[in-house]
């Protein structure tokens, strides 16, 4: 099948002899349209592809060069990817959900190192705001502005910022204490407020300090939030970011990391995303 016959997207179907992919459906009702929900690495999806295909079936979409998994999960019609890593990955990745999907909105989920001071590994940061860190083209524009587009802070849609942080306090409500016996952390706290992200893995007393320096209300840096952030805000779709620190962008960062994504990330993605998807079904 060529990309021509599929529209031009030179998207490739698996499982599937419905070979178009359900692009510019010319504004659809919102209610039709799915929730683009992406992570940067499998661990911080979970479990969602699989409890996908035990709800629906999936039907797998290649497109540049990602997996779109499109199906029913939880009661909700969503196309769910990766981005990999990187802003840019993140960019590309989440204008694709936009276009050849026609998400109605962008959730994005995974971990992040924590900057707040009182931001601790298995703590979960929503993000109310998104800046990208390592933007600077001072002196002709101020430091992170982005250049013509006069804006550094890109917020999150509210509402979907509220649904979040309403998911990860039933789950700490819930399993909180559960958690944190099974994982070693603290009982998990939910902040709310401004995620940084660059492309750098923060892994340094200095790095982290200078963070914090320069943006004293940065509470979790990671590398990708603000890359979809920008580009949802550049195509007026909502867009909301949760995040589980694994690491504290010091000296320790890379071995907490490693070994919160492996062993943890998954089952808090899963927590958080069951309770934001039940309580979406039921809103209607
Ligand atoms: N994601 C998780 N931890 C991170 C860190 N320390 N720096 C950047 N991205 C991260």
């Amino acid at each position: 099948m060529s990309g021509g016959e599929m529209g031009g997207t030179g998207a490739n179907v698996a499982g599937s002899s419905t070979l178009d992919i359900p692009a510019n459906r010319g504004g659809a009702p919102a209610s039709h349209r799915p929730l683009g929900i992406l992570a940067a690495l499998p661990q911080e999806l979970g479990d969602l592809i699989e409890a996908m295909r035990a709800e629906s079936g999936v039907r797998t979409i290649t497109h540049g060069q990602r997996d779109y998994h499109l199906g029913t999960v939880h009661g909700s019609p969503c196309v769910v990817t990766l981005a990999r890593v990187g802003k840019v990955a993140a960019a590309a990745t989440v204008s694709a959900l936009i276009h050849a999907f026609d998400v109605d909105a962008v959730v994005f989920t995974g971990v992040a190192g924590g900057v707040g001071n009182d931001v601790r590994v298995g703590d979960i940061v929503v993000a109310d705001a998104l800046l990208q860190h390592d933007l600077d083209a001072s002196p002709l524009f101020p430091r992170f502005e982005v250049p013509l587009l006069g804006m550094s802070r890109f917020a999150a849609d509210a509402a979907l910022a509220d649904r979040l942080a309403a998911a990860c306090e039933r789950f700490v409500a819930e399993e909180g204490a559960a958690s944190a016996a099974r994982f070693g952390t603290r009982e998990p706290r939910v902040h709310r407020g401004l995620i940084v992200s660059g492309d750098q893995f923060v892994a340094s007393a200095a790095g982290v300090n200078a963070l914090r320096d320069a943006l004293p209300d940065a509470l979790a840096v990671e590398m990708e939030g603000a890359a979809i952030a920008q580009v949802c805000h550049e195509y007026g779709v909502p867009c909301g970011v949760v995040r589980t620190i694994s690491d504290t962008a010091d000296d320790h960062a890379p071995e907490s990391f490693v070994s919160f994504l492996t062993e943890i990330a998954g089952a808090y993605s899963n927590a958080i995303l069951t309770r934001f998807l039940d309580a979406r079904k039921a809103q209607g």
